[in-house]
């Protein structure tokens, strides 16, 4: 018996949803980002134009301005930036900062960072921007020629492809690679110390076979999206990088499969949401091996101890002592702190997708959403 695929189908290369796919393209996008971009330790020279080269060496201070995701990778962009760079580094909503009068100090980049290219708020906080004395605007953008491509004085294109998914997966991926090649950027046009530069370079390269093995988590996943599915509200927690890591599992889960989800930096649990922890409450948490991991183990406590149902990701090679405390535990290979914000994003991606699946919402086009949001 022959069965004729249709033609979507073919374009879904055998994947049930394209948000499905675009998650499992993520290394292949990471690696064509990071491609001839990256040698050894350094970022290729034509990874910009001299100009912009010119610009990122007088450059003071970065503001980055988004919508959505795509504000989720500003906002981890900016750990990287003053961390490894010193530059003071503010992100801000695309629709926020378009009404208010910003302070611009001199020799301030603008930075508006979209997958479509196309989004009318970021396209119209790039046009205040261009009369509102910038050093320069950047853009990191997924669609050659779109608008924000053709407007901004430099564009940094990710090369994710095509994603059709409302859900913005591989985009944010590579949007944070892109931010990372910057970042290494930046720092080699300030002397930052070789080693640190060797580390972060170390950490990018490896980034596609990070990605792949934790899609591989995906039948474990699936339990958890078991679970998940029967409840009406969710928190996720995160602490520094991982909190706009936080942010961003939420927002995927709100927006495919409807449940009302908020990310919280775990720091915050006592000044408030906290009250809302109680046995109905999924609470996802994202444990890096970090610095942190001591303070996040102890908001896990905090939540365990009001009866909270713990969904927990941690770094393989963290001593944790959360093994018996939390049901739903998984060890995950993590990498770097540069890189860990990008990996430990990709279990999220896949639980909000098993989500949705049983929920029986149209994951690839959640209801009122638009896949680029192209009036205010
Ligand atoms: C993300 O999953 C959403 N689809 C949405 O928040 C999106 O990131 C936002 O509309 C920004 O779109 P852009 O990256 O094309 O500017």
């Amino acid at each position: 018996k022959t069965v004729t695929l249709s033609s979507e189908a073919l374009t879904k290369d055998g994947y049930a949803h394209y948000m499905l796919k675009e998650i499992h393209e993520q290394p292949i996008a990471v690696a064509n980002t990071i491609a001839d971009r990256l040698f050894n330790d350094a970022i290729a020279d034509d990874f910009i134009g001299a100009d912009a080269r010119e610009i990122l060496s007088q450059t003071k201070q970065i503001h980055i301005v988004a919508c959505g995701t795509s504000y989720h990778a500003g906002m981890v962009a900016r750990y990287w930036l003053e961390a490894i760079t010193q530059i003071p580094t503010q992100v801000e909503i695309a629709s926020e900062y378009r009404y208010r009068k910003p302070v611009i100090p001199a020799n301030t980049l603008f930075l508006t960072i979209s997958q479509s290219g196309e989004t009318a708020d970021s396209l119209a906080a790039l046009r205040f921007a261009k009369k509102a004395g910038y050093l320069a605007t950047f853009a990191v953008c997924n669609v050659a020629n779109s608008t924000l491509d053709r407007e901004s004085d430099e564009c940094i294109l990710t090369h994710a492809g095509p994603e059709i998914g409302v859900a913005s997966t591989k985009a944010l991926t590579t949007q944070l690679a892109v931010m990372a090649l910057l970042t290494l950027k930046l720092a080699e046009l300030r002397d930052v110390d070789i080693k640190v530069r060797k580390n972060l370079a170390k950490q990018l390269r490896t980034l596609p076979g990070i990605i792949n093995q934790s899609l591989l988590l995906n039948n474990q996943i699936k339990v958890f999206a078991e679970q998940i599915v029967q409840r009406d509200h969710a928190l996720f927690l995160g602490r520094g990088v991982h909190y706009p890591i936080a942010l961003e599992g939420a927002l995927k889960l709100k927006e495919i499969s409807y449940i009302h989800a908020e990310g919280y930096p775990a720091g915050e649990l006592k000044h408030g949401p906290l009250a809302l922890v109680d046995d109905k409450m999924p609470v996802i948490a994202v444990c890096p091996n970090d610095e942190l991991l001591e303070k996040l183990e102890s908001n896990i406590e905090e939540v365990r101890a009001r009866g909270g149902e713990l969904y927990v990701f941690v770094d393989h090679k963290s001593q944790h002592g959360l093994k018996d405390r939390v049901p739903y535990l998984i060890e995950m290979e993590a990498s770097g702190s540069f890189t860990s914000p990008i990996v430990f994003n990709v279990p999220l991606q896949l639980l909000s997708y098993h989500v949705a699946v049983l929920r029986g919402t149209d994951v690839d086009q959640p209801r009122n959403l638009a896949k680029s949001v192209t009036v205010e």
